[in-house]
């Protein structure tokens, strides 16, 4: 029977466990410290700084299963994705590592007895070839002559236009770091034609597949032209998950592994394509799998940076959903059964499986309607072009317009044999953004206009409404109607947008109808009324009209947490630090809260801890929130916390939390305390005489929070070799090793120092009853120096000492002279004369002077004749 996905990535651990292997987790695609790449990319990456030898660990030896993500910079696939047997955005690297411990030649027998032996994978001998670098004889030869393969299947690689490196078979992990030659295995899946290694060259039908990429780690790339070698020589392997299932799975495709089966059924499941090797199909079951674990790691689609490359992925998906005539907003649904198909890989998941659905789905949502929209003018224009080259203008109205990322565009493209003016493409992008910063201008100083309508707030009920648009104001003039791509501020009959106040941000979303589509990047109150702040993205947009209104759900529950617990935070800090504390600032988004309050003394840590006790309990028991609307006479009485007493009206909204809390706020809220699920607070400090300042997280941003704390200790853990709960420990002992050696150094050095004492004196010269010492160190310690020189001083009374060291054509110098001699000379007079005549810089004071500078023939001769100036400054006076 085939080996399932999930059993040969258990295999592969416990093969390299046996070659005593420790098994490392996955780190995060957002590579950790790395500003060089845009997602982890290989199984290496999380152990470059201990390839350059920048970190130290306390094994030698790893295996990982890592997953990975080429869809920027160096290793990009993702246009490649779903019209390949083999490309994928996410996949799973199998990789063994060596950090200066075996190189080439275990490497290679560990890798040939996986896939060989009988034990293992079982792959006939005759079924692979391997490549190596031209240069590289060494590996050649243990191939040839300890693998015993035959000759005709190892193929040496060169460089490709004599540049030195550029090689198939010299591997970087991107433009700088850690690089080296590689050896690369190779699968036949034909059977019967008796291959030549002209056939390996040539390659046709894509018969020879690379599974397993051997990396010989010897370098460090530092720029394009600069690459220096490493002390340390290591080994990085990558084998894909997908591509070794295919062959031991006997499927000629990386899409008809198991894994990709059974996420294909689903597909089709939920669509009108019947046929699993439908490209579509292809496609969808990749990028789930990458949306997946892109927002596991705490990625959410964004416009810019990796949440663009998200939003893309995800927009490219679905628009494979919108043409296989999938039903709606099921993407999401997908997120199950990549769960289910990957195995062990998929705790990860489960464990953020509703926040990954939770997003694709608004995803999804926002975008189906601009979807369909920008098909139908994708698909005019296209029909329109006569050169088979679709205009950048276009290109570039389609993501402005609708949304459609580049590559979505370029997808529709190649499907019809269209290609893009890309360079017309960026030109236009350039444009728009140098316009762009000058509307953004627009509306930040936009707080005094005059504004007629009034709007009523329906928020706290609704998130989506009808309204009527009453009023459209651009550049500080009402308009009758906004064109596209103009910003404005649109007023509402009614909204269900909460406008920026008492801390809360305002609402974001969106406005629509069947002729236009406005996005709402901000709320804010203008006198009685609500001002949309946005942009014009498709249509005109007049007044007197009917409009749809949606709020950004999910960020609006988000802030509903944070405002819920802002006021159980304000309670709690009254009944631990007294009812004298005063809410001075909040700040309410849907990524955390702020808080800033009134409060003498210091906040200790116990203190924090007791305030997140109080808070999660008030979670817990979930009581009901409600609001009421009383006078200001009975919100007193029922000692509301009330903060700007003189901005009340006479009828107030008081937020009510059972007997936990009072307050009065127009803000909106959780239903129940319980909704908040957890409170953990981020920081605390002091921000000025007498003001504290709490920062929160709640929900799912506080689980997120709390895994990335687990993730760093299991770090910590993994680097320190030892269980969380000994890490204290382990690093107390190592405080006591770092003592105990430099104590021992200490002892060394003084040793050392007393010979040279001893050695000096002997060595001095006599200035008719004064010691002279002078002496030239070579790459000593400069504090050193300052040692000898007080030591020399006590053993003898008339001294005058001038030691130097030098390093790397530059000296320090340290003068010294006993304080009787002070009425004929000072330290701080040599070391001016020396100054004087070598350029170098010093200073000091009678007793001891240093400086230091470029080490030249000068400075010898001043030493050489110092006796004699000595002797002039010591007796002419
Ligand atoms: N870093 C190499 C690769 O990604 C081997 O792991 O192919």
């Amino acid at each position: 029977m085939n080996r399932t996905t999930n059993n040969i990535r258990q295999d592969f651990l416990n093969f390299f466990k046996d070659k005593k292997h420790i098994i490392v987790p996955s780190s995060s695609l957002v590579p950790y410290n790395d500003s060089s790449l845009l997602f982890t990319n290989a199984g290496m990456n999380q152990f470059k700084e201990i390839f350059l030898n920048e970190k130290k660990i306390n094994y030698s030896r790893v295996a990982t299963v890592q997953r990975c993500l080429r869809t920027g910079g160096k290793h990009n696939d993702l246009e490649n994705v779903g019209y390949t047997s083999r490309h994928h955005t996410f996949f799973e690297m199998l990789g063994n590592f060596s950090f200066n411990d075996y190189f080439k030649k275990e490497a290679i027998e560990y890798a040939w007895e996986l896939l060989t032996s009988k034990k293992w994978f079982n792959i006939p001998v005759h079924k692979l070839w391997v490549s190596v670098y031209q240069e590289d004889d060494e590996t050649y030869k243990i191939w040839k002559n300890i693998i015993k393969i035959p000759i005709k299947q190892i193929i040496k690689i060169g460089d490709k236009n004599n540049v030195q490196y550029n090689s198939d078979n010299f591997w970087q992990m991107g433009d700088s770091g850690p690089c080296g030659p590689c050896t690369e295995i190779f699968y036949d899946y034909e059977d019967n034609l008796k291959p030549n290694p002209e056939d390996f060259l040539n390659n046709k039908n894509n018969r020879f597949i690379e599974i397993w990429n051997i990396v010989f780690i010897e370098f460090n790339r530092i720029s394009r032209n600069n690459i220096i070698s490493l002390k340390n020589k290591s080994i990085d392997t990558g084998m894909g998950l997908e591509r070794i299932a295919s062959i031991l799975q006997n499927v000629f495709s990386n899409y008809h592994i198991d894994i990709f089966q059974k996420l294909k059924e689903h597909i089709s499941q939920l669509s009108q394509v019947h046929d699993l090797n439908h490209i579509s199909l292809q496609v969808i079951s990749d990028h789930i799998r990458s949306c997946a674990y892109i927002i596991a790691d705490d990625i959410t689609p964004s416009n810019e940076h990796r949440g663009y490359v998200l939003k893309r992925i995800i927009r490219r998906a679905l628009r494979h959903c919108h043409k296989i005539g999938m039903k709606k907003n099921c993407f999401h649904q997908l997120v199950a059964t990549v769960i289910k198909v990957m195995g062990d890989s998929g705790v990860i998941l489960k464990q953020k499986q509703k926040k990954i659905e939770d997003i694709l789905r608004s995803e999804e949502k926002q975008f189906s309607y601009t979807l369909e929209k920008g098909l139908k003018i994708l698909n005019s224009e296209i029909k329109k072009t006569n050169n088979n080259i679709l205009s950048g203008k276009t290109a570039f109205y389609l993501y402005d317009t609708f949304g459609f990322p580049i590559d979505l565009t370029a997808d529709v493209c190649r499907e019809k044999n269209i290609q893009i003016d890309y360079n017309a493409y960026k030109l236009q992008q350039y444009k728009q953004k140098t316009q762009s910063n000058i509307n953004k201008k627009f509306y930040k100083n936009y707080n005094n206009i005059i504004v007629n309508a009034t709007c009523h707030f329906e928020g706290y009920k609704k998130n989506k409404t009808k309204s009527l648009v009453k009023q459209i104001v651009i550049n500080h003039k009402s308009v009758s109607k906004a064109n596209k791509n103009e910003y404005s501020i649109i007023f509402l009959n009614k909204t269900p947008f909460y406008p920026e106040s008492g801390g809360q941000i305002g609402d974001t979303g969106e406005l629509y109808n069947k002729t236009c589509y406005f996005v709402v990047e901000n709320t804010k109150k203008y006198g009685d009324s609500i001002g949309h702040i946005g942009k014009l993205i498709s249509g005109t947009l007049e007044t007197n009209t009917h409009i749809n209104t949606q709020i950004h759900q999910l960020n609006r529950t988000a802030i509903q947490l944070n405002h819920s617990a802002t006021h159980l935070l304000h309670s709690a800090l009254r009944n631990i630090f007294g009812q004298y504390v005063c809410q001075k600032g909040s700040l309410v988004t849907h990524t955390h809260l702020r808080f800033d309050f009134s409060y003498q003394n210091p906040i200790e840590i116990f203190q924090i801890q007791q305030i997140e006790h109080m808070i999660n309990k008030y979670i817990r028991q979930n009581v009901l929130i409600t609001t009421q609307m009383l006078s200001l006479e009975e919100a007193k009485k029922k000692q509301a916390i009330a903060l700007f007493e003189n901005q009340y009206s006479s009828i107030v909204r008081a937020v009510i939390m059972k007997d936990i809390s009072i307050e009065l706020c127009s803000g909106t809220h959780a239903k129940r305390t319980g909704d908040i699920g957890i409170f953990k607070i981020i920081s605390y400090s002091s921000i000025a005489s007498g003001i504290k300042r709490i920062e929160a997280v709640t929900g799912h941003e506080a689980i997120n929070y709390l895994h990335k704390k687990d993730n760093y200790i299991t770090d910590l853990s993994l680097t320190l070799h030892c269980n969380q709960s000994d890490i204290k420990d382990k690093i107390e002992n190592l405080q006591n090793k770092i003592k105990y050696i430099e104590n021992k150094i200490t002892k060394l050095q003084k040793r050392e120092n007393q010979n040279y004492i001893t050695q000096l004196l002997k060595n001095s010269y006599d200035l008719k009853g004064i010691k002279l010492i002078i002496h030239i160190f070579h790459k000593y310690e400069h504090k050193l120096l300052r040692i000898i020189t007080d030591e020399l001083k006590q053993k003898s009374k008339q001294t005058i000492t001038i030691l130097i060291n030098v390093k790397n054509n530059r000296f320090t110098i340290v003068i010294g002279v006993t304080k009787n001699l002070f009425n004929y000379i000072t330290a701080i007079k040599i070391m001016k004369m020396i100054s004087e005549r070598t350029h170098a810089k010093g200073g000091g004071k009678k007793e001891i002077a240093e400086g230091g500078g470029i080490y030249t023939e000068k400075l010898s001769i001043i030493l050489k004749n110092m006796p004699l100036w000595l002797d002039q400054q010591l007796y002419q006076t």
